[in-house]
């Protein structure tokens, strides 16, 4: 180990900080400046992990979940101070809480059943629900010649569709939409120790929650995937607990909006930087899945994931410890010339742009990610319909919220005409 922490031989990179204002507004001109192919991978004191670029690195990564453990997914990345901790812990916010950041054979208990719940079934038995919620919240713009799309349709669309599917009642969304901003500042930002505290109590609040949620549902069962999880656990009470089931109502509610979300802003933004698109999308909507699907691979609403070795290995010629932390950047993953011809350039026709890493890969690949891509075809698709001469409104500067995985416009203001 040197004194930053990085082993020796290892390039460090006292500037790189992903949290930086100048990362969050292009985090692609960071890595358009870094030396890539002479360091495929280098240690970033800011926030003690090791920064992966490379396609190949990030997919071995993934597919040897022996050597990288998921420990670390939603792990803090400043130290959580005693009196938010307390508070996490009493509301039953455990460190290794939830399926994305648990290791075999833990992770598959709390998988197999979410995943038989989340069936395709349940899925396209959606789309009907999400058109017409897409169309009810598009009629809500009204006559309007210019308005925030994120506030409108993205943020709204994601968060009806998996908090109906979860059975919550319209009436709580907000504040489950509330609660999840301090998760990912908690998981994923770097929050000042005096505002932890009131991340802490909004984190127990969340959890106990879903747990009464869960009671609820087991009063008084709906057509609804918490119920189903009910009905998997009296089947077989050995296989999934009453707990693990609120739980995976703690995973799927975060990562089913804030995730996509970002995906249909990111889209649409995308779509819109250059008019000739989104008119070609307008004239074929056929387009429009690949356009979902490149814009997964060049600009991701989860540029970034994260693993720990848990024995030594190597990764990118370079000999790691045990416990040392990967910072897998799935962004730039997709940029990346040895895996995508023209890496830089947009191109809705591209062949192989489904080949990104966007949803991770291997044991704990996206369990929703056919129904976030869905979601974002359809907005688009509605929205290509009503306005096909839509534009992005001028001398807009986007901000993005701090934290290093969940990224996509906070405000994109459009204009109809
Ligand atoms: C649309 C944009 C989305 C993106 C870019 C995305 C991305 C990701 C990524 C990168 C992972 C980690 C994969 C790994 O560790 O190998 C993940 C896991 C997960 N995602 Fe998504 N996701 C999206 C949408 C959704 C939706 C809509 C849901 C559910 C309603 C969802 C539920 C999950 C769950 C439950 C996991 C954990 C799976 C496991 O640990 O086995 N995601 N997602």
């Amino acid at each position: 180990m040197t004194t930053t922490g990085a082993v020796h031989g290892c390039p460090v990179n006292e500037s790189f900080d992903p949290l930086s204002a100048d990362f969050l507004a292009d985090p692609h001109a960071v890595l358009a400046a870094l030396p890539r192919s002479e360091q495929p991978i280098f240690f970033a004191p800011s926030i003690g992990y090791y920064i992966l670029t490379r396609y190949a690195d990030i997919e071995q990564v993934f597919l040897d979940p022996a050597t990288y453990s998921a420990a670390v997914a939603q792990a803090p990345l400043v130290p959580v101070v005693p009196e938010a901790q307390r508070i996490l812990l009493a509301g039953g916010h455990r460190p290794q809480p939830s399926m994305v950041s648990l290791d075999e054979p833990e992770h598959a208990r709390l998988r197999k059943p979410a995943a038989r719940a989340f069936s395709m079934k349940r899925v396209s038995a959606l789309v009907p629900v999400i058109e017409a919620t897409t169309a009810r919240l598009l009629d809500a713009v009204g006559p309007a010649v210019e308005f925030d799309l994120v506030a409108a349709l993205a943020f709204p669309l994601p968060a009806n569709i998996v908090f109906s599917l979860m059975g919550v009642p319209e009436r709580d969304y907000a504040e489950l939409k509330h609660w999840s901003g301090y998760r990912a500042a908690l998981g994923w930002g770097r929050p000042a120790p005096e505002d932890q505290v009131e991340i802490a109590t909004g984190m127990a609040a969340y959890r106990r929650y879903l747990r009464e949620l869960v009671d609820a549902k087991a009063a008084a069962p709906g057509d609804d995937l918490t119920s189903d999880l009910l009905a998997i656990q009296r089947e077989n009470p050995e296989r999934l607990t009453v707990e693990e089931i609120a739980s995976i109502l703690f995973s799927l509610s975060f990562a089913g909006h804030e995730t996509t979300t970002g995906l249909i802003g990111n889209t649409v933004r995308r779509l819109l930087e250059v008019p000739e698109r989104w008119s070609a999308i307008a004239a074929d909507p056929g387009l429009i899945p690949p356009a979902v699907e490149e814009t997964l691979r060049y600009d991701p609403s989860v540029p970034v994931w994260r693993r720990v070795t848990t024995r030594p290995a190597t990764l990118a010629g370079l000999k790691l410890p045990a416990g040392a932390k990967l910072f897998l950047w799935l962004a730039a993953a997709g940029r990346d010339a040895a895996a995508f011809s023209q890496p830089d350039a947009f191109d809705v026709h591209r062949p192989d742009s489904g080949r990104h890493l966007a949803f991770g890969k291997g044991l704990h690949y996206c369990l929703g990610a056919n129904l976030g891509k869905l979601e974002a075809q359809i907005a688009v698709t509605a929205l290509a319909d009503r306005y096909p001469r839509l534009r992005l409104a001028p001398d807009q500067r986007l901000a993005f919220h701090p934290n290093i995985s969940f990224r996509g416009p906070q405000v994109l203001r459009v204009r109809t005409q």
